[in-house]
């Protein structure tokens, strides 16, 4: 009994983390990044924290010990000049998609955040925090608030691994098998496939550290005021997180070595789901007695804008199908709708791929949308657009539960081959309901992993002790250069040596052959 109590003791106080003062920045104002987001900052809530929130989305019943700092309401298209339209985006490279959205939109973006009323406010009141969590993901200037409030610095990522993700916090890079989150290759460890990604790497750690981000080291001079000197680089200070909280899961995402305070937690906004489909949408989906397919391409692709012949020949296969289809679409006009068809402006996803008749989704392969698909076990028909949206969905076929249709052969023959494949063949769906169970297979829900490791960095102060300690070097001790180096140059002597001395025995000798033949022939 005795025993017993300990036990509970000692459990309760390993896990016993008292309430917290945590800021939770995660300004960028795209929905699928928040759709991850949320659930993070509400339960350190409903765990009891005093969370504040840095935020474009207003929850509008927020608990009471849940701050909300709003940015000012701007799409990140608004600040990079206007929206594009989407689908062009298939046709631009990855250095193209770097330049013009991800560095140029995120330098643009951070400066909207850090002028906004709301923000510049709360930056000037005196407050104390226990813990800074900011998402990483080009907004790097507000790392610099863990050094504002002497707080430790946790990060979390909306996708999985990739190259900064590794430097960040040194942890090893395996440049084999860890791909540009953004490179679309169709076979990634070829030949081929390894040295585009080398150089990518390359072209982008350039860029990003030596261009991108002293750029973010202006906004925080001329943002953020009133810091206690020394002001470490931003460099620096994302090199000291003490926890970074991954969108990954091995069961999906390539396996890969990650330093202890690296944590997956894929899948984190799906566990604790507790919504229900609005009545109309669970009546159509109940009576659905041949399935039902459905089509969202996420909330930055606008259907309506595909070009008219796409958009036909999608149509015209829908209108084949004896399925009940599902499809977000943003106009208020749908031209010659099929009567299979189902059109709404916005679809609850998370219910609807949960739903037992729905058989195949049809979808840009964004991160979120296929990590939902993956947990429901619902096969997929990929158009991928730009972004880590080809990526995924070479993930995704490889696992054998989806099938990649390039943008540009859509039409009408290959998507209906694609569709009945999928929707005859019950091989996809066997491997999407394997896929969902490997994914759900966990010691802990990801987002109560989440939740263990954010208050252990509490609880510890920052748990400076489980990072790397390669982090105290210098890069070239950290890579053993130094070292290398020096066999190197010692294996040089020592052959030169040996030459050397090779050279002297040869040459006596042949000097003492010389001088025989000179006596026998005198
Ligand atoms: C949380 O906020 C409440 C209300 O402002 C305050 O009374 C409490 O002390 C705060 N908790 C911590 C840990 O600072
Ligand atoms: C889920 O919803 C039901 C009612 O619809 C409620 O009773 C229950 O507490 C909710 N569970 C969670 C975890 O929020
Ligand atoms: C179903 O698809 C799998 C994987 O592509 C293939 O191996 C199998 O032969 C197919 N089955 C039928 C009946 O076509
Ligand atoms: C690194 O983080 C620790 C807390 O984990 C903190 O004590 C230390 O001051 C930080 N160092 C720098 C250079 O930011």
């Amino acid at each position: 009994m005795e025993a017993l109590k300990c036990v509970l003791f000692f459990l309760t106080v390993a896990n016993w983390c008292e309430s917290a003062n945590i800021l939770y920045v995660v300004p960028f104002t795209s929905k699928s990044h928040y759709i991850m987001l949320k659930p993070i900052g509400l339960e350190l809530a409903r765990r009891g924290h005093n969370v504040t929130v840095i935020t474009g989305h207003r929850d509008p019943n927020p608990p009471p010990n849940y701050r909300q700092v709003m940015v000012d309401e701007k799409e990140i298209w608004d600040v990079i000049g206007g929206r594009p339209n989407v689908f062009d985006m298939a046709q631009t490279s990855t250095e193209e998609f770097h330049y013009n959205i991800l560095w140029k939109g995120g330098l643009a973006f951070m400066e909207v955040v850090l002028d906004s009323k709301e923000v510049k406010a709360f930056l000037a009141e005196d407050n104390k925090f226990d813990l800074v969590i900011n998402e990483q993901f080009y907004q790097e200037s507000l790392n610099v608030l863990a050094h504002k409030y002497n707080a430790p610095l946790a990060l979390v990522t909306t996708f999985g691994n990739c190259m900064r993700h590794n430097i960040l916090v040194r942890n090893p890079l395996q440049l084999s098998t860890v791909i540009s989150e953004f490179l679309p290759l169709e076979d990634p460890t070829s030949f081929y496939g390894r040295l585009r990604n080398l150089y990518f790497t390359v072209y982008e750690y350039i860029y990003w550290r030596y261009w991108y981000m002293n750029e973010q080291e202006r906004f925080v001079k001329k943002y953020i005021k009133g810091l206690p000197e020394p002001v470490p680089s931003l460099y620096d200070l994302q090199r000291n997180a003490s926890l970074m909280l991954m969108n990954s899961h091995f069961s999906f995402d390539t396996p890969a070595a990650y330093l202890p305070n690296v944590v997956e937690i894929g899948g984190s906004h799906l566990i604790r789901s507790n919504t229900t489909l609005p009545a109309d949408l669970q009546k159509v989906l109940d009576n659905a007695k041949n399935g039902a397919v459905y089509l969202n391409f996420g909330s930055n692709v606008r259907s309506a804008e595909m070009p008219e012949d796409k958009k036909n020949a999608i149509i015209n296969v829908f209108r084949k199908l004896k399925h009940t289809v599902l499809w977000k679409w943003e106009d208020d006009h749908f031209k010659n709708k099929p009567d299979n068809l189902i059109i709404r402006k916005w679809m609850p996803q998370k219910e609807i791929l949960a739903h037992p008749n729905v058989k195949v989704f049809i979808s840009h392969g964004g991160l979120i949308g296929t990590q939902e698909a993956t947990y429901n076990g619902v096969p997929l028909i990929g158009i991928p657009i730009y972004g880590d949206q080809f990526n995924n969905l070479l993930q995704a076929q490889s696992f054998g539960y989806a099938k990649i249709l390039q943008y540009n052969d859509i039409n009408e023959e290959n998507l209906y081959k694609l569709l009945h494949e999928v929707l005859t063949n019950d091989s996809y769906a066997k491997n999407a309901k394997e896929m969902s169970r490997r994914f759900q297979d966990r010691p802990m829900s990801p987002l109560d992993t989440a939740m263990y490791w954010i208050e252990y960095v509490i609880r510890n102060n920052g748990a400076h002790y489980w990072k790397n300690p390669a982090l105290e070097l210098s890069w070239i001790a950290a890579y053993m250069i130094d070292v290398y180096l020096f066999i190197f140059g010692v294996t040089l002597l020592f052959l030169y040596v040996v030459a050397k001395v090779v050279s002297i025995v040869l040459s006596a000798f042949s000097g003492k052959k010389t001088k025989k033949q000179k006596t026998k022939r005198s």
